[in-house]
């Protein structure tokens, strides 16, 4: 595809009206005032800015765009859908061919008897409509007292009112309290930065002992969940789950009668080198729900998808259905791009390969440890953090106000590279179709940006 082929005034005129007209998701005035970035091509793991310039995702176009761009098997399901239904949406007792196909799919796919789908159409609506479903479950079966969730500090699991009531970071909550009552926090499961000051080998997962007082001083009778990310998203750079903690989790859940969400929204998809990433600790969910990578970046889909347990208590007879909807959830031409999109992953192995190549990334990720300002490296698969501390050793953070994660993205940015960081988190989550010359690019211009932010800086 050429490249559009605009004049200078052209392009600075696009450049004040995208800033005049548009509000982006979760702004950011200070880069903003940089000049708004335009994309206007994409091919692989790369894009193409309004100029022509060239840049490596590396982080999959906000964690979605797994398969890679411009793959001609999703364009030609979609074209053929389009041929055929545009859309119908699934309401009240009408479903279309994609969609049914898509179900099935997921459960084949999906662990446990993870088999029954509401679908919508982002990764913020699947965690409230499981909130809901968790809700109404417990009312149908005769506990309607079971009315609060319990999430855990650090994870983000939506935009909308009700999913940031359960969000436990501060900064997406602060604008927009008093939030939903009924949210309770526990704490989170990640030891590279324990909120409660303990050391891995002796805590005896005393964070999984703190959700369980949590849940005793609440009255396990007025809970209806718990929600969590097995593996924490990009916000804190993915703290894996201690061992024993999802266990202990799961456990405990069922003890108290509690169902348990699991929000893969993130990690869904093979990124951690598994279909999902709760199969790392053979963990499965009442609820799941799924986004982003899901469609592979095409058309927005997501769903909670949950077991035949849950699902029965909504096929009781009249009254009982799940009293939740909207007009393009299951969406008949996103249904079929995720089928394509799932084809590829499961046609080319990328599950498998996303597995062996993050062994490759951790491999080479750990050589920066040789830098006194590379603290922590985690992740798995190709979810991968490399968090910048003042005194790794001392597990001393920097001084947010200096700005070095910043520098570094910024850094990338002018060498044709997008790199995502989180203050002095530095995330890549590439796409599981990247070459290996594509990684080697990619490290070795994180390795190159680090050198130059210690000279810059100097550290
Ligand atoms: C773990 C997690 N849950 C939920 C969401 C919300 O998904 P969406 O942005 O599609 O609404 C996100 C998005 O970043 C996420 O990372």
């Amino acid at each position: 595809m050429d490249h559009p082929n605009l004049t200078p005034n052209e392009k600075e005129q696009l450049k004040r009206d995208a800033l005049a007209h548009i509000i982006p998701h979760f702004a950011s005035n200070e880069e903003l005032a940089k000049g708004p970035k335009i994309f206007t091509r994409g091919e692989g793991c790369y894009l193409y800015d309004i100029d022509g310039k060239k840049y490596l995702d590396t982080f999959a176009s906000l964690l979605t765009t797994i398969c890679g761009h411009h793959r001609p098997e999703v364009a030609e399901a979609i074209q053929k859908q389009l041929g055929q239904l545009e859309f119908f949406p699934n309401y009240v007792d009408t479903f279309t061919l994609p969609l049914i196909e898509l179900a099935r799919k997921l459960a084949d796919i999906m662990p446990g008897d993870l088999s029954v789908g509401f679908f919508v159409n982002s990764g913020s609506e699947a965690n409230e409509t499981a909130i809901k479903m968790a809700r109404q479950y417990h009312r149908q079966r005769g506990e309607p007292g079971r009315w609060k969730v319990v999430a855990r500090r650090n994870s983000y699991h939506a935009t909308t009112l009700g999913g940031t009531s359960a969000t436990g970071l501060a900064w997406f909550r602060e604008y927009f309290e008093p939030l939903i009552p009924g949210n309770v926090f526990a704490p989170p499961a990640s030891c590279n930065n324990c909120e409660l000051e303990r050391e891995l080998e002796t805590c005896g997962l005393a964070c999984l002992k703190a959700m369980e007082k949590l849940i005793e001083w609440e009255g396990p009778q007025s809970v209806s969940a718990v929600i969590m990310d097995p593996i924490p998203g990009s916000n804190t750079g993915y703290p894996l789950p201690p061992p024993g903690y999802l266990r202990g989790v799961r456990d405990l859940c069922d003890r108290h009668g509690i169902l348990l969400i699991f929000d893969e929204v993130q990690t869904g998809f093979g990124k951690t080198g598994k279909w999902f990433a709760c199969e790392h600790w053979n963990v499965v969910p009442d609820i799941m729900t799924i986004g982003k990578g899901f469609t592979g970046g095409y058309i927005p889909l997501a769903a909670t998808v949950t077991t035949l347990k849950v699902a029965e208590q909504f096929r009781k007879g009249r009254g009982t259905e799940f009293r939740s909807g909207g007009t393009y959830g299951g969406h008949t031409i996103a249904c079929a791009a995720t089928l394509a999109n799932i084809k590829i992953i499961a046609d080319n192995n990328l599950v498998e390969r996303a597995a062996s190549m993050g062994e490759y990334v951790k491999s080479e990720l750990d050589k920066l440890h040789e830098f006194a300002i590379v603290g922590d490296i985690r992740g798995i698969g190709l979810l991968w953090a490399v968090e910048l501390m003042a005194d790794p050793n001392a597990k001393k953070k920097f001084d947010p106000g200096i700005g070095i994660g910043s520098w570094i993205r910024d850094y990338c940015w002018e060498n044709g590279m997008i790199l995502r960081n989180n203050g002095d988190i530095l995330v890549i989550a590439p796409a599981l179709v990247i070459s290996r010359e594509a990684v080697d690019v990619m490290l070795n211009l994180m390795r190159e940006a680090i050198e130059k932010a210690i000279e810059h800086f100097k550290l």
